[in-house]
């Protein structure tokens, strides 16, 4: 047993959530809940970023204070994540006290420790990104990514010395192969270090709606570097220091690959300006895209897509919520890109709930029903589902244990499947009442309940019915996996409920 401290990246507030922001907290609540069924200590923070240019022009845009801009914005965050099941333990809001607290303090010791100065910052800027370019960087004065025109800046600020940190983030990295994972994305960092570190202008004079800077009135910081430090606010940073002890050596940062630089470059580097460790871990994941274009909230209000068309509730409520959380998992990798599509999510939902999972349920259900009394026997501990059960558990302990939920629910799915085929194969249906039909339907009882308990990190409330359905009382999240995933612990002598389909099938119009 051990302790866990996942975060997501704290969203803009610029606008409404998407389905790209709910990839990342879908993912990262799975992991969380993955955890907690180890048996680890648990601690999952999310929220929202709510200074800087951006925000603050979308206020004005909206004729509202930038206050109430954000408190309106970040609430439908919330409201989004709850329609997902999200767990978090913590929902940080920069614009709180305890986050005011703590940046002072903590750029106060780095401060203290030498590596701020002040000088004139010139260079261009994308509001967008809340990040500079140089013009060798940007795309001929436009931003790379936003392809919007870069604005000329020129501001007398305080830089952190960012420079100091190359030898030590180089080493950083050699002596910790897994900082960033995967490796492709660990590569791109160090070669950001490699490539040599300039310092960065860390606050702003131009604009009100920040941190204040304690020791230069009139000075507020930079965005970015304000919300870095949210990962220590929630920990207690400044306030108490044993929690910062107690979390920080397990900190895991799930983050797109657009702010590799400011994780894995920046945020290290602060931290060790500050005197502590950098986080334990980063790990890198991809683009959710649409027609082959990063889906963002620049991209909705330029008018390629509807905002409420990609919205997480608008979504949840077409397909139900944990099959959208399925799909984000099951899709695509951690690190790769993947093409969203209402077609994707309506095809997963048809083949893989539907078709295998759903199909299984209702299929053992309906002959416990007609060949049992509906009661389900207990499975045989030499069945030959159970060698394929005992590698589809490994494969999935392994996948969810190295940050693979799409892995790990692949290898359920290859045990669903398979069951489904021993079904087949022995026909229960067409057997006679008795020791032979209950052998075959104790067997698929038992893949039911391992599914439940593999996948209630991704579809809780689908596992929980699973689970009740099969007989059981309390939930698959109950006891710890290595007690749980176990051959042969589904008792038997249960009611076995049929109910309706667990996933009616989505039509498609031709
Ligand atoms: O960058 N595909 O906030 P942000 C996958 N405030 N993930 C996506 C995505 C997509 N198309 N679009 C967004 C910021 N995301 C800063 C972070 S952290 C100290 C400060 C997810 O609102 C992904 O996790 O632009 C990405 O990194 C994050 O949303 C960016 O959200
Ligand atoms: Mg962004």
């Amino acid at each position: 047993m051990g302790r866990f401290y996942i975060t997501t990246p704290i969203y803009y507030v610029n606008d409404a959530p998407h389905v790209g922001h709910a990839y990342t907290t879908v993912n990262a609540d799975a992991l969380a809940r993955w955890h907690r069924l180890r048996g680890d200590e648990t601690r999952f923070l999310t929220g929202t970023d709510e200074h800087g240019q951006k925000v603050a022009d979308a206020a004005a845009k909206n004729g509202v204070s930038p206050q109430e801009w954000t408190d309106r914005t970040s609430a439908r965050f919330r409201e989004a994540w709850d329609a997902l099941g999200i767990s978090y333990d913590d929902f940080i809001r920069t614009t709180e006290p305890r986050h005011y607290e703590t940046v002072q303090k903590f750029l106060g010791a780095i401060y203290d420790n030498g590596y701020i100065y002040k000088d004139v910052y010139r260079g261009l800027y994308c509001v967008s990104c809340e990040d500079y370019y140089t013009l060798e960087s940007s795309d001929q004065g436009r931003c790379p990514i936003h392809g919007r025109a870069l604005t000329e800046m020129e501001e007398e600020n305080w830089f952190f010395r960012l420079s100091a940190f190359e030898d030590r983030l180089r080493e950083h990295y050699e002596s910790h192969p897994d900082f960033v994972t995967p490796e492709t994305k660990r590569n791109e960092a160090a070669s950001f270090i490699r490539g040599g570190l300039r310092d960065i202008s860390i606050t702003r004079t131009s604009i009100a709606w920040g941190v204040p800077v304690p020791w230069d009135e009139g000075h507020v910081f930079y965005v970015w570097y304000d919300a870095l430090i949210n990962y220590m606010t929630a920990i207690g940073y400044g306030r108490d220091g044993d929690e910062v002890a107690t979390w920080w050596p397990f900190s895991h940062h799930l983050i797109g690959k657009e702010i590799i630089r400011f994780h894995c470059v920046w945020w290290p580097a602060m931290c060790m300006a500050a005197g502590l460790e950098p986080p334990h871990h980063v790990q890198v994941h991809g683009w959710l895209l649409m027609g082959g274009q990063k889906l963002s909230k620049t991209m909705a209000a330029e008018g390629a897509v509807k905002l409420t068309d990609i919205a997480p509730v608008t979504l949840t409520s077409e397909f139900g919520v944990d099959p959208v959380r399925y799909y984000l998992l099951r899709e695509t990798s951690l690190g790769n890109d993947g093409e969203f599509s209402h077609e994707g999510i309506t095809h997963r939902y048809n083949t893989d709930l539907a078709n295998n999972l759903g199909n299984l349920m209702s299929r053992v259900a309906t002959v416990v029903a007609t060949k049992c009394a509906g009661v389900g026997p207990a499975p045989r501990a030499d069945s030959e589902l159970a060698p394929l059960a005992r590698a589809a558990i490994a494969d999935a302990v392994e996948a969810w244990d190295s940050f693979s939920p799409q892995g790990a629910l692949e290898s359920t799915w290859r045990l669903l499947s398979a069951t489904n085929a021993y079904l087949e194969e022995h026909a229960p249906w067409k057997m006679a009442p008795g020791v032979d039909v209950e052998a075959v339907l104790g067997d698929a009882l038992e893949v039911l309940r391992l599914a439940a308990v593999l996948a209630t990190p991704a579809m809780p409330a689908v596992c929980a019915e699973i689970w009740r359905r099969i007989g059981l009382t309390g939930s698959p999240e109950d006891a710890t996996v290595d007690v749980a995933a176990t051959w042969g612990l589904y008792p038997g002598g249960l009611v076995v409920e049929k109910g309706e389909p667990l996933f009616p099938r989505i039509r498609i119009d031709a």
